[in-house]
């Protein structure tokens, strides 16, 4: 491939940063210095060092990010920290997007990554893939309510939505609160949230526990992240 291409994708920097770094003298392919950007290298094979560090091809990234609160899923927030600013400098790309979006209040599994197909793949509504998250609810959740997500139905703005899994995992009778996990393959704004309003409940705490094969995983503490494993990536 070019090694302007190389290099922009190892992520040194953009096309025309690229090109001002090549014209300092910056990069060695094989311990030649180079300064032309239409050089074809072997990606695999050629040892390019920039400002004498060696930079490694890797096109894609994938982080699996436990979300915390106060946080929201975008690139670039006028007000806000997003879930980008919590990379670490040497982990920072400008290409990185979170896969969906979380609200601020919402915890858990994110993915971050510049795979835009895998990206599309994981979000597309006619993939059917599965978002898996748990929730306390005030009030009393219900075999009623268990029947109604079951069939699918229509929110308070009559917008609908498909069939989901929903489980109970406690009933709190004296506080009159529930813990469930709910399952989805939509991701509508405030899908969960707008669900349980409609059964006239409220969410007070919610948390994404999986996204199709990706699980969250317990040992990140809020706020980590780590790369994906390759069987991770593998199986999405
Ligand atoms: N549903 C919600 O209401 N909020 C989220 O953050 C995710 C799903």
């Amino acid at each position: 491939m070019r090694l302007d291409k190389f290099l922009a994708e190892a992520g040194v920097g953009s096309r025309k940063e690229v090109k001002l770094l090549l014209k300092k003298n910056l990069v060695t392919v094989n311990e030649q210095p180079v300064k032309d950007g239409k050089l074809h290298i072997d990606e695999y094979q050629d040892i390019v060092l920039f400002a004498g560090e060696r930079v490694i091809y890797q096109k894609f990234y994938y982080y699996l990010l436990h979300k915390p609160q106060g946080v929201v899923s975008a690139t670039e927030d006028a007000r806000d920290q997003t879930v980008i600013d919590l990379l670490k400098e040497e982990d920072y790309r400008t290409d990185l997007f979170p896969v969906g979006r979380l609200d601020k209040d919402t915890e858990g599994l994110l993915l971050l990554t510049n795979d835009g197909q895998l990206a599309h793949r994981l979000l597309s509504p006619k993939k059917h893939v599965d978002k898996e998250y748990f929730a306390e609810i005030e009030g009393l959740v219900t075999e009623e309510d268990v029947q109604i997500f079951a069939s699918g139905f229509a929110l308070t703005n009559d917008e609908q939505v498909k069939p989901s899994k929903l489980l109970i995992d406690e009933i709190n009778e004296a506080n009159q609160t529930s813990k469930i996990r709910l399952v989805i393959q939509e991701g509508k704004f405030h899908q969960v949230k707008r669900m349980f309003e409609a059964v006239d409940k409220r969410v007070v705490y919610l948390k994404r526990l999986r996204m199709g094969s990706l699980v969250l995983d317990e040992q990140l503490p809020l706020g980590a992240y780590r790369p994906l494993t390759e069987t991770e990536l593998q199986e999405l």
